[in-house]
């Protein structure tokens, strides 16, 4: 037999929709019936004092949210962790529960200032597994649940919250008698969802569904085999009694006004420590510092963001304000994740913006070796486009050939590192694992740079975002400046040109800039060389004639005869040297000694003999063609300009230009100082391109 159960209560007297700290309160300020309200809370316990003993706090004027004691606190045996309130609006309530636990002979834990915990609304205690379950990601900071399990020697389980309607963990997780759960998936990210699963076999999880969840149907009170709660569907109530419950309904729509409803309304005070009960977590933490113009580029927004985005979460420990415009900020920031696995992913994307180990934390990067040719260890570290350096035996060294998606391997002497594709890796090969003695070297961004997309500084070369039409004019002037820099230096321009620019009749300014040496390499697929050629033999593009916009008489077959020709000849640079091909881009690229690689694909026609049909080397191809690439221009491509971006480094300047504004905005998005996106016609684009940099050239137009 258990013990009677005794749960700490608070009278509504004071209790009110004062403010707004969660989505339920929204639209209910002052909108809560006192003598209603009243009436539920004596009904809820009236139920309850069949059962239980209860306990009274005094209710105190101005705390209208003292009524939900769940967030008194966590009692588990004669210890109780106190709540800090996220809300200043709750603060308050903080010493009167403070002042019963210690009346009441607790043993009481006060966690630091400033690691918000809201107590058994975000702490379970599970009686028949002897652990608590833990929330996080509105009210409790992760960083908590170590202190708990210490504190209250259990093995706490972390669960991350996702939904704002379900804040608080009690709102949407209810531990059962006999170890089934009483919960709603869709509140949870998909590790929790993981974790409960792991935990919870099949038989024992009771998932509702959102009517269900959203009547707070598992914010409920579970005295053996009696379940008190607001409201369940008939399915809910026919589940439950199958499982063994009995589901008692009671009304309590006034305390759901402010967020809460039955188990919210009490705290119960004494849940047995379980036997043998040993301190556990999952959670990791890590200390990294951050440098830059942190609140001016929005570094440190981006930051935190990617933090809670990967499932992580965090503390500012110290923030330094720059004070000047020039001068930097620095911060010191503690990331926590459910496991060191999550720390891992969150620490990644961190490091991507340039967060580096706490002096304290530094360590040298942890390396596996490959155990399978082809495979990475199972804990890789992915690869992005900035600069990288790994620590080996207490050395900073610079990663090779960066670039995206790929694994660091480390030679043998732990020396030199690079970057390598996973089908490129040696069994032994030592490859980096985890986040630690990982560091990028980003340059410190300002408010300038990530303002060059404004209207002011149409001038600072590229700016950062998506160009409307009205802004093509101005930045094809700042892209021509730069093109002309770079042919006078022996600077590099690789052009991914698609079908799409012979479509528009834009080939013949594609093939200018060739000719005019602008163009160092073309990337492209079989498409666009069978579009230039059979443009340059027959006048048509796709069978459409581009001199009159007309579809000619058995065009379809236009296209085929321009491969079929050139396969004749047994390559484009063949056909040239015979005189068939004798206009065109790639006719332009064999004169100039251009090199281009075209990759093939499953819909390629022919495909041209110079097609790659072979991917990886294809890729390999790009990659050596990309090898000091100053600038890329990516021509309504977005298959080979994805692949070009996923090979190149940071500090490229990429232009991609397309009509679809998604493209654009996925391409152009790695850093405003060196990407610029355009929204337009290419065929406008290459045209305005073109008569730019021939006025600049001095040549007359045609
Ligand atoms: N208005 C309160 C808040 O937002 C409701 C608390 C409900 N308590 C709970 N354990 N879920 O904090």
């Amino acid at each position: 037999m258990s013990t009677k159960a005794r749960f700490l209560i608070c009278s509504p007297d004071h209790y009110e929709v004062d403010y707004v700290i969660n989505p339920w309160m929204e639209g209910n300020v002052h909108k809560a019936s006192p003598p209603v309200a009243a009436s539920q809370w004596e009904a809820l316990r009236g139920l309850l004092e069949q059962e239980a003993d209860l306990e009274r706090i005094t209710p105190q004027p101005g705390l209208p949210d003292m009524v939900f004691t769940a967030n008194a606190g966590v009692v588990v045996g004669r210890k109780c962790v106190l709540s800090r309130f996220l809300h200043q609006e709750r603060q308050g309530e903080e010493p009167y529960f403070k002042k019963w636990f210690k009346k009441q002979r607790f043993e009481v834990f006060e966690l630091p200032a400033d690691l918000p915990f809201e107590g058994a609304g975000d702490a379970l205690f599970d009686r028949e597994r002897g652990c608590v379950w833990a929330g996080y990601g509105f009210r409790s900071e992760l960083a908590a649940h170590p202190l708990l399990a210490e504190w209250l020697n259990i093995d706490v389980h972390s669960l991350r919250l996702i939904d704002p309607r379900f804040y608080h963990l009690d709102t949407c997780f209810c531990p059962l008698e006999d170890g089934c759960v009483l919960y709603y998936p869709a509140a949870f990210d998909a590790y929790s969802n993981h974790e409960i699963e792991k935990r919870v076999p099949e038989e024992k999880r009771i998932a509702v569904g959102e009517t269900d969840a959203t009547r707070f149907a598992c914010n409920a009170i579970n005295l053996d085999r009696r379940i008190i709660l607001n409201q369940a569907s008939a399915e809910l109530r026919s589940r439950l009694e199958a499982t063994g419950f009995s589901v008692f309904e009671t009304a309590l729509g006034e305390f759901m006004k402010a967020g809460g409803s039955a188990r919210c309304l009490t705290l119960r005070v004494n849940d047995p420590a379980p036997a043998g009960a040993k301190a556990a977590t999952s959670v990791q933490s890590r200390e990294v510092r951050l440098e830059g113009h942190l609140l001016d580029s929005g570094l440190l927004d981006r930051a935190l963001e990617a933090t809670i985005h990967n499932g992580g979460s965090f503390q500012i420990l110290h923030f330094n304000l720059g004070k000047q415009r020039q001068s930097t900020s620095h911060a010191e920031i503690k990331i926590s994740a459910p496991s060191g696995e999550v720390l891992d992913t969150v620490m990644a994307g961190v490091i991507a913006l340039g967060a580096v180990a706490a002096p304290t934390e530094e360590t040298d990067a942890e390396l596996k070796p490959v155990t399978q040719a082809g495979v990475a260890p199972e804990d890789f570290l992915a690869t992005n486009i900035y600069p990288t350096e790994v620590r080996l035996n207490g050395q900073w060294r610079g990663v090779q050939d960066q670039r995206m998606d790929a694994v660091i391997v480390v030679d043998s002497r732990l020396e030199t590192a690079r970057c390598a594709l996973f089908r490129n890796l040696k069994n032994g090969e030592l490859v980096v694992v985890g986040s630690a003695g990982v560091r990028t070297v980003r340059k410190t961004e300002s408010r300038d740079d990530r303002g060059r997309g404004s209207a002011e500084h149409e001038f600072s070369f590229m700016g950062a975002g998506v160009s409307s039409e009205r802004r093509v004019e101005l930045v094809v002037d700042q892209i021509s400046w730069e093109m002309r820099r770079l042919r006078e230096q022996g600077g590099r321009i690789v052009v991914v040109p698609g079908p799409v620019v012979i479509h528009t009749g834009a080939g013949e300014y594609l093939a200018w800039l060739v000719r005019a040496g602008y163009v160092q390499a073309v990337l492209g697929g079989n498409a666009i060389g069978a579009h230039d050629i059979e443009q340059a033999l027959m006048g048509t593009s796709l069978g459409v004639d581009l001199k009159q916009g007309k579809s000619m008489e058995g065009g379809h077959r236009h296209h085929l005869k321009a491969i079929n020709t050139i396969r004749r000849c047994g390559s484009i640079a063949r056909a040239v040297e015979m005189g068939v091909l004798t206009s065109g881009v790639f006719y332009e690229c064999v004169r100039r000694g251009v090199p281009f690689s075209l990759a093939g694909s499953i819909r390629d026609d022919g495909p041209l003999p110079d097609t790659q049909m072979d991917l990886i080397k294809a890729q390999e191809d790009y990659a050596r063609l990309l090898k000091g690439a100053d600038l890329i221009l990516m021509l309504s491509s977005m298959l080979h300009s994805i692949g070009v971006g996923n090979m190149t480094p940071a500090g490229v300047r990429l232009v991609c230009v397309d009509i679809n504004p998604a493209v654009v905005t996925k391409l152009s998005d790695r850093g405003s100082v060196e990407s610029v996106g355009l929204v337009t016609d290419v065929g406008l684009f290459l045209n305005l391109l073109t008569q730019r940099l021939r006025k600049l050239d001095g040549e007359r137009m045609p």
